[in-house]
């Protein structure tokens, strides 16, 4: 199964707020975002689902918490306490991949283990105090590059 990380990423490395409110929207990216992750399950931080306000459709929502009342707040939401437990969910499922979707914290977790990333480069700075972990390019190749109108698709596979 492949965990695939997906984010967008503003020029000076912002991807959030920690008090939840994305810094930007971008429909375009909005809308490459779900036809990418559209019937995998993707996986996210507790702050990340308070921040969408609701389950993304046509996926299964897997939450990362360490306080399962989260459920009563969302339906149809499956939580876990940590990553790996969400990751042998899903290989129990037979899911071919999985993406995990943010924030901050839960990619700063999952970097090390990631097969590949989808990394939308924004083309502007962005106010916020979350950020993506620092890559270490040595260990990645870049598999496409996909130019969009404000924002450039990179693909990275991991090296064997
Ligand atoms: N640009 C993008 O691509 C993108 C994508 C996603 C989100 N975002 C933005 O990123 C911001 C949120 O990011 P964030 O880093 O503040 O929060 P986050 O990663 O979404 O969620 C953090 C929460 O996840 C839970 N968590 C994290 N590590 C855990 C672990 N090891 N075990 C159990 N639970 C764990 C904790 O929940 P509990 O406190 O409930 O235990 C923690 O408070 C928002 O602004 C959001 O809009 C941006």
């Amino acid at each position: 199964m492949l965990k695939i990380l997906i984010t967008a990423v503003a020029k000076n490395n912002v991807i959030g707020r920690s008090t939840g409110e994305m810094p930007w929207h971008s429909k375009e990216e909005t809308q490459h975002f779900k036809q990418t992750t559209l019937g995998f399950p993707v996986i996210m931080g507790r702050k990340t689902i308070e921040a969408l306000g609701k389950p993304l459709e046509g996926r299964i929502n897997i939450v990362i918490t360490k306080n399962s009342a989260i459920k009563e707040k969302f339906e149809s939401l499956i939580i876990y306490d940590a990553l790996k437990d969400a990751y042998k969910y899903c290989e129990a499922n037979n899911y071919e991949k999985v993406f995990i979707i943010g924030g901050g914290q839960i990619f700063e977790k999952a970097i090390a283990e990631a097969d590949e990333m989808i990394i939308s480069y924004m083309d502007f700075n962005a106010e916020g105090d979350v950020y993506f972990p620092r890559i270490d390019f040595l260990k990645w190749n870049v598999s496409s590059r996909e130019k969009r109108k404000d924002f450039e698709i990179v693909t990275y596979i991991r090296m064997k």
